[in-house]
């Protein structure tokens, strides 16, 4: 299933009347081909978690179209378009065990997909040991270290096993070590789930964002043009 962005355009209003609209992605075409993992990159501002966020569904594009394969997802709501996202900040409930962060998705599940405690608890296990997090799951957020945090957020993300998994600057807050063993960890991640595609957005100013070979790099300009 490819994804298909065509003149995706986002401007939110300026506070200060007489000001224009920011334009935060500008008439944006570009295409993830099926299987594919793409990395967004471009400098701090130039629209990358827009992006992110208008293909999830959590924002609503001004202008353009979003298409899962042939589906035009533009209108449908967040819950319903099978995708994953791992925050920038991972927005981890800090009241909630790990164990009740990553079992959250499931709990907004109706009809005929609604799952009993025990199954629920059974996923999140699942999603858990994928990111080996499994003996933390009694903890809260504040009691984690952030590469911790990041996998909980990435347990979270996984455990509806979502069409397309979005991770929004999923490495920022680890050291150099630990960036290099979460990034190979992620494409193992990937590997060992129906997820299809990641799509990460990354600053490009950052030498030590090396990308593993499998993720293609799309090079993302403020105009909305895109060299892949
Ligand atoms: N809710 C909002 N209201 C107004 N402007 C916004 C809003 N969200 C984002 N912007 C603006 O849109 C532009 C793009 O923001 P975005 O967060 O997508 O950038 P980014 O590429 O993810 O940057 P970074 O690398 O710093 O995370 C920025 O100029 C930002 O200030
Ligand atoms: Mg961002």
């Amino acid at each position: 299933m490819k994804v298909v962005l065509e003149n995706l355009t986002k401007k939110f209003p300026n506070r200060s009347r007489r000001r224009e609209d920011v334009v935060a992605v500008d008439r944006f075409n570009f295409t993830v081909p099926d299987g594919e993992l793409v990395g967004l990159l471009g400098p701090s501002g130039c629209g990358k978690s827009t992006t992110l966020n208008l293909l999830c569904g959590l924002l609503t594009p001004s202008e353009g179209r979003i298409y899962f394969g042939d589906e035009d997802v533009t209108d449908l709501p967040a819950e319903n378009r099978g995708v994953g996202m791992v925050f920038q900040n991972y927005a981890l409930y800090p009241h909630l065990t790990v164990r009740q962060n990553i079992m959250f998705p499931l709990g907004n599940l109706k009809g005929k997909e609604k799952l009993s405690k025990a199954e629920m608890n059974e996923k999140a296990e699942a999603a858990a040991k994928l990111v080996q997090i499994e003996n933390l799951m009694d903890r809260k957020p504040g009691e984690l270290s952030g590469g911790q945090q990041q996998r909980v957020a990435i347990a979270r993300a996984l455990v509806k096993m979502p069409r397309i998994l979005l991770l929004d600057e999923p490495l920022s807050n680890l050291d150099a070590r630990l960036r290099l063993q979460t990034r190979d960890h992620r494409v193992k991640v990937v590997g060992d789930c129906v997820c299809r595609y990641l799509c990460g957005a990354k600053a490009c100013n950052d030498g030590n964002n090396q990308h593993p070979s499998e993720l293609k790099n799309a090079v993302f300009n403020a105009g909305g043009t895109c060299d892949v």
